[in-house]
């Protein structure tokens, strides 16, 4: 679809553009708005939501990829599939960091105590510690040593992350709010087709061994009863339920 020139370009394009958020709020952070910035008149809560609202959609997108192969047989976005998946990383890991230093200004006991009697904060901690084994291991060294068995594996883990994030998102916001149920159905989307294609290998892999235990079983069958050969050479060595009573 693409020329090699341009296949080689869009890496690093898409690389920066993944950036432009972090780019947009150092922007804000400078520029003068009504309430002092452009970040409003809390620019601790602006960053915190803000950085944790782009972990988010980069997750989704990092998700979107392998069903984009799936359901429209676009495979051209797979190379993206660990960028994408390691900004998601990149962002939650910067939302927590605008936790620990803007909102909380590294109160360790405050941070604990949150950890406690805030829920969501609970939820949005496990999720980003399950985050970290896949962040760790997607470099192709880290591939190699884990086992590609274990790595696809390991990586199975982000169907608990997406629904624990959208779960932390929820938990948030005070009430039922459009905002992270739309995202959760996004997420709830992706996930369904990727479960669906999982389901199908497995039946097929059944529906095979099935085919292939069958097939041999018949092929017994058909050689003890082979015409014009003496039958008493070729006995049974599987029994069918008729043929044991
Ligand atoms: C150590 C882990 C985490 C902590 C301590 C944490 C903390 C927070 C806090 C304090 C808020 C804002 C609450 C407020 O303004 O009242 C928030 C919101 C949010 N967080 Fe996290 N979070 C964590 C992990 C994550 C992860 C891993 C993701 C995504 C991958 C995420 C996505 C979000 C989203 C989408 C929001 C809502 C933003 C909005 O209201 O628009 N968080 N989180």
């Amino acid at each position: 679809m693409f020329n090699g020139g341009f296949k080689k370009a869009v890496k690093p394009i898409v690389f920066i553009v993944c950036l432009l958020p972090v780019a947009w709020v150092i922007w804000l952070a400078f520029t003068p708005g009504p309430a002092g910035s452009g970040l409003g008149a809390n620019p601790q809560e602006y960053i915190n939501r803000y950085l944790g609202d782009w972990a988010l959609r980069m997750l989704l997108i990092a998700l979107a990829i392998t069903p984009l192969r799936l359901v429209l047989g676009w495979s051209g976005a797979m190379r993206f599939r660990r960028m994408t998946g390691l900004y998601a990383f990149f962002y939650a890991f910067l939302h927590l960091t605008s936790y620990v230093v803007l909102d909380q200004t590294f109160d360790w006991q405050e941070i604990w105590n949150d950890i406690l009697k805030r829920n969501y904060i609970t939820v949005g901690m496990i999720s980003l510690i399950l985050f970290i084994p896949l962040a760790a291991t997607s470099t192709n060294g880290m591939i190699k040593r884990v086992g590609a068995k274990r790595w696809r594996k390991l990586h199975k883990l982000v169907y608990i992350i997406a629904p624990l994030t959208c779960l932390h998102f929820f938990m948030m916001r005070k009430g039922v709010q459009t905002e992270p149920l739309v995202y959760a159905g996004i997420a709830t989307a992706l996930l369904a087709v990727r479960l669906r294609h999982w389901m199908r290998v497995k039946f097929r892999r059944s529906a095979s061994l099935f085919n292939t235990l069958h097939f041999h079983w018949q092929f017994d069958r058909n050689e003890i009863v082979k015409p014009g050969k003496d039958s008493s050479a070729n006995q049974p060595i599987h029994k069918t339920p008729d043929e044991s009573n």
